[in-house]
């Protein structure tokens, strides 16, 4: 059997204030690489396969309810400990007698690999009650110290406040995360009381209780990096660019080249083919994928958007949601393109904004063409058709068609669609005065030269 498969559910703790972030927001609603915080918990969760996920969050606390949905969530009417909080997650999860993983919600790096340890290591012979996720952090601060017996097996945690100088003097840390056996949890939740230096319900009192029972505990241990907890912005932009870090180093391995790394941005689910070109100052949103052999020069910004391969963007793009830009297409300086497909080896490579337009093949756009997409009420759709060619500032007002092969002059006002192989000029006609230019000029001169006399 494989460690994943292994029943496990999990309980993942948002209830916290997050006073220190000093945000409406709940602190676990904040973003790293444009994923909520829980959302990256749940992601690195999810491999598991949890039969069941229940999130612990505070009254009022309906965006996250809203951003973890279809999962469970459970509130917690006051914000008691962590050992109270747990405990209202019990309903939720109902009878469940497999490994119950025990997350917080604030702490977004833990990693699959770190979560099937911990469930492995319930499985050995021993059959921990409890095994904990443990850290020995350069600063080990405040944090709990997990008491180890002489034969190295976890015999309890003390909080910091409750420590002595020894205990505080243990480098060894709980970082909260949990794998409880589902048989003892309730009973064990049950016998914590708020007896203590914060008057909390502790859930870290559970290991002691569990080997008064005669039952063994244990910890694994996890790089301090996996286990940072994020309380304040400073520590949000600190996890920002850590993650940013580890996705620019993934992104090499994985076959881009990135010609100043620390300049470009990526979002939690960027997908990246090989031999993907980035230069610097680009950042990438929420929902991009780019195929093999795409080009992205300088500061381009894209989001919501699908890249096939040999395309080349930028420099100085913007791809917003629903852009498809086809193989070996163009998109150059300061276009934008928005809700729209673009055709293989078609080009926009200057001053335009292609927004709810599908452009066909090896179309051309010119400089500065504009599809009028929005009269302020409705958005309306723009198609032109393969191998056409959009004159220079050019302005087609939705909805409209372009033929394919169709030629649209500079400068026109495109109002009506336009035939296959048709040319179409929609601007003021050209008249030119022979001589005209002149005779203006000596006329204005004397006018000037009468008014000075006076
Ligand atoms: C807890 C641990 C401590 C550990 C530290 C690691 C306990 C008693 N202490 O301390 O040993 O070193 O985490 O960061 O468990 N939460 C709720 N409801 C509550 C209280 C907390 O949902 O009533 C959630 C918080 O949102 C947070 C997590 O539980 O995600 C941890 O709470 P926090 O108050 O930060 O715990 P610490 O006191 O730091
Ligand atoms: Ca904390």
């Amino acid at each position: 059997m494989s460690v994943a498969s292994q029943p496990t559910a999990a309980i993942i703790l948002a209830a916290g204030k997050g006073t220190r972030m000093k945000s409406a927001l709940p602190k676990v609603m904040h973003r790293i690489a444009g994923r909520t915080m829980v959302g990256h918990v749940l992601a690195n969760l999810a491999p598991l396969g949890s039969a069941s996920k229940v999130v612990v969050i505070a009254p009022g606390m309906d965006q996250v309810a809203r951003e973890v949905a279809p999962l469970s969530t459970a509130v917690q009417h006051e914000q008691l400990g962590t050992g109270h909080a747990v405990g209202c997650a019990r309903e939720a999860l109902g009878t469940f007698n497999g490994t119950v993983l025990v997350l917080y919600g604030d702490s977004p790096f833990i990693s699959t690999a770190t979560l099937e340890a911990l469930v492995a290591r319930r499985s050995q012979a021993d059959n921990p009650a409890v095994v904990v996720l443990g850290m020995r952090p350069a600063d080990p601060a405040k944090y709990g110290r997990l008491i180890l017996d002489a034969a190295g097996h976890l015999d309890r945690i003390v909080e910091w406040k409750e420590a002595n100088a020894e205990e505080r003097a243990v480098t060894l840390c709980n970082s909260g995360v949990m794998a409880i056996d589902g048989k003892a949890l309730w009973p064990l939740i049950d016998r914590i009381d708020n007896k203590n230096a914060k008057g909390e319900y502790y859930l870290t009192d559970i290991v002691e209780f569990a080997r008064r029972d005669g039952r063994s505990c244990a910890v694994v241990e996890a790089p301090e990096g996996e286990l940072m907890g994020v309380n304040s912005r400073a520590e949000l932009a600190i996890a920002e660019a850590l993650y940013q870090d580890q996705r620019r180093l993934a992104a090499m391995d994985e076959g881009a080249t990135l010609i100043d790394p620390k300049s470009v941005f990526f979002a939690a689910d960027t997908r990246l083919g090989r031999d993907v070109v980035i230069g610097p100052n680009v950042v990438f949103g929420a929902g991009v994928e780019v195929a093999d052999d795409v080009e992205i020069r300088s500061f381009c910004h894209i989001e919501g958007t699908k890249i096939a391969r040999g395309a080349v963007i930028g420099p100085f793009a913007r791809l917003r949601p629903g852009a498809e830009i086809g193989p070996d297409a163009h998109i150059g300086n300061f276009v934008e393109v928005k809700n729209s497909i673009v055709g293989a080896g078609a080009k926009a490579n200057h001053l335009s904004y292609l927004g709810d337009a599908d452009i066909g093949a090896k179309s051309n756009i010119g400089a500065g063409t504009i599809t009028c997409n929005y009269d302020g009420y409705l958005k309306a759709r723009t198609v032109i058709g393969e191998n056409a060619f959009i004159g220079s500032n050019s302005a087609l007002v939705a909805p409209v068609r372009i033929g394919d092969g169709a030629i649209v002059g500079a400068g026109s006002v495109i109002t009506r669609d336009v035939d296959a192989d048709a040319i179409a000029v929609a601007r003021g006609e050209q008249v030119a005065r022979a001589g005209r230019a002149r005779d203006f000029r000596a006329q204005r001169q004397k006018l000037k030269q009468d008014k000075a006399r006076k």
